[in-house]
């Protein structure tokens, strides 16, 4: 579904701190699995604002919310790494792709990763890539949609 089409009009911008709190609700969506690491303990938003304080400072890292009527609806991660092989240009990867749920199926994700790989292009990548959970349908669809095509093979331990 095209945006313009529905009348919604979506703003890309980078997040800010203050802007925190309500990723932090957000990103709750994103856990399938859950690592020891994470359920051994919580987070306060003064941390996850310091951890925030790391990305502003990352030039390579860049986080990405979506609004909809001055409203955060949407978040997606950049990384974009400088890189010794392929002739030395960077690669880029993608996470924490998410739009809430009472706002799915408008085309917000559509939005953000167009955003993403036009940064990530910009930026002199010569690729751009992500890893996905099998049981996530949609968002296969939706990456197929933009022109990926499923490549190889994801492997991760969990801590
Ligand atoms: C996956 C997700 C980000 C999609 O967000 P969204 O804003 O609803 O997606 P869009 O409206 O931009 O969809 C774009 C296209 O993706 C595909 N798509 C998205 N959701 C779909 C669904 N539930 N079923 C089938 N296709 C779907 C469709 O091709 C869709 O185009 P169409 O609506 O014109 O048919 C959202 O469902 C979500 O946050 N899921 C939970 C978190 C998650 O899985 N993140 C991805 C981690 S890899």
């Amino acid at each position: 579904m095209d945006p313009m089409k529905n009348q919604l009009i979506v703003k890309i911008r980078e997040a800010t701190r203050r802007d925190v709190p309500r990723l932090v609700e957000l990103m709750k969506g994103l856990t399938l699995t859950m690592s020891k690491a994470e359920s051994d303990g919580a987070s306060t938003i003064a941390e996850y604002e310091k951890v925030f304080e790391h990305i502003e400072r990352d030039p390579n890292r860049k986080l990405f919310v979506a609004e909809v009527e001055r409203e955060i609806v949407g978040a997606a991660d950049l990384l974009i790494a400088p890189n010794l092989s392929h002739r030395g240009l960077p690669w880029a990867i993608m996470e924490n792709v998410i739009v809430d749920e009472r706002m799915r199926r408008k085309g917000i994700a559509r939005e953000l990763v167009r955003h993403l790989m036009n940064v990530a292009k910009e930026s002199g990548c010569y690729k751009i890539g992500l890893s996905s959970d099998k049981r996530r349908a949609a968002a296969h669809r939706l990456y197929q949609s933009l022109g990926f095509d499923q490549y190889g093979l994801s492997f991760r331990i969990y801590f």
